[in-house]
């Protein structure tokens, strides 16, 4: 299962389409329009959030609210689009008082898009550039979902910390253990309440100051069968295909799974989790993997860690250089986010519910649910009789 998306920021709309579904899923918009809230949701978002209620418009691939196997198609519409339509209509001519965006921001594709592409107005660049396009990815990942939680499989992610304010855990296993609810109703999207206030009064600060601020998040999916994705070969190790998914997101600089970057700085016997005979299986004394051993899901929830650096457009701009004029200036300012790492966090669930949709099907087949659904439980039946 894998998507394409296509829209600008200011555009009439955003458009995804989801290939290789398989048959016979139920497919609920309303739960794909709460995932959408919930990327929209989040302390220290900017005035654009309040301007759009994503909504995504199933255009194909499901009757009857199952889907028939063939490519899924959803539209989510742009609200701002009505103040858009001169500016950024797709025939005519340019207004003649149309404002070309000249002074590129430093920390985003302005500049080097507008090199590349051989245009001196970074509002070619800057329409797809932005995170904006990352709602089409979540309104998509919607069938990746329902298809996982058919399957077993929930996905759930929760902020850490932003800037230098972090909630505390004992250890990064710890994130099987929150409950969703605590999350979702936090507006860090951060299961400490304490930590939540603290963050958000570190962005209260950063707002005036003219700041933005970055951070790290968690993302979590449950009810994984072990011996998904392979060690044979390098394309197939899910590792490598669940850090390509996550560093797609813009402003994802750093990926980390279980123990992470920490697990360099301990002994082997303090990382490597102990294997266990529990009741009708294996199990581990820990966690410590982040549930991927030799490139594969090891049974135990995947625990993965993003960072994501800090917004880059700056109400206290930083200086660039005139792509007309060529005199140093400036940075421009677009209405802009102050924190997004609540919202990162549910993109990054998105590209997560993608990679585990891919590997499930490579592993149980991709035509039909119900041959899915009888080939993953005929493989459990198998890892059971294994283990007596
Ligand atoms: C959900 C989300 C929301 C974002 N909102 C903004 C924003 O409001 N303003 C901004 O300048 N950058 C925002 N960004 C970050 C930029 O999109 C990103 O830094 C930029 O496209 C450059 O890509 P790079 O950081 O990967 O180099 C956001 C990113 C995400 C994932």
């Amino acid at each position: 299962m894998r998507y394409v998306t296509a829209g600008e920021s200011h555009g009439p709309e955003l458009v995804a389409i989801v290939e290789d579904v398989p048959a016979g899923l139920k497919v609920s918009a309303e739960q794909i329009d709460y995932d959408l809230s919930r990327r929209q949701s989040g302390y220290g978002r900017g005035g654009r959030m309040t301007i759009e209620r994503d909504h995504a418009r199933i255009v194909s691939g499901v009757r009857f609210g199952r889907t028939l196997g063939s490519p899924v198609a959803l539209v989510v519409e742009n609200r701002d689009w009505v103040n858009w339509t001169e500016r950024m209509a797709a025939d005519g001519q340019p207004p003649a008082d149309l404002k070309r965006e000249v002074t590129p921001r430093p920390g985003h594709a302005d500049l080097v898009g507008a090199l590349r592409t051989n245009t001196d107005d970074c509002r070619d660049i800057l329409e797809r550039a932005s995170a904006r396009e990352t709602a089409a990815r979540v309104a998509a990942a919607g069938i990746a979902r329902e298809f996982l939680a058919e399957l077993g499989v929930e996905i759930y992610s929760y902020v850490v910390s932003v800037g230098d304010v972090a909630m505390k855990e004992a250890s990064p296993a710890d994130a099987a253990s929150y409950n969703p609810m605590a999350i979702e109703t936090s507006e860090m999207r951060c299961p400490d309440a304490a930590a939540t206030e603290a963050m958000k009064q570190a962005i209260n600060r950063a707002r005036r100051a003219g700041e933005s601020l970055g951070g790290t998040f968690r993302v979590v999916a449950t009810g994984l069968v072990p011996g998904l994705g392979t060690y044979a070969q390098a394309k197939g190790r899910l590792t490598g295909q669940l850090g390509a998914a996550l560093f797609s997101i813009p402003a994802i600089k750093g990926v980390e799974f279980g123990l992470g970057f920490e697990a360099a700085q301990l002994p082997g016997s303090q990382v490597h989790d102990p294997i266990l005979l529990a009741g009708a299986g294996f199990d581990r004394a820990s966690n410590n993997a982040g549930g991927l051993e030799g490139g594969m899901t090891s049974g135990l929830p995947l625990v993965v860690t993003a960072a994501m650096k800090p917004i880059p457009t700056l109400m206290t701009p930083l200086s660039t250089v005139n792509l007309e004029t060529l005199a140093p200036e400036e940075a421009s300012k677009e209405r802009s986010d102050v924190c997004a790492v609540p919202a990162a966090a549910v993109v990054a669930e998105a590209e997560v519910a993608f990679v585990l949709a891919s590997a499930y099907q490579e592993a149980f087949g991709g035509t039909c649910m119900a041959d899915i659904r009888r080939n993953l439980e005929q493989y459990k039946g198998r890892l059971r009789a294994f283990a007596r």
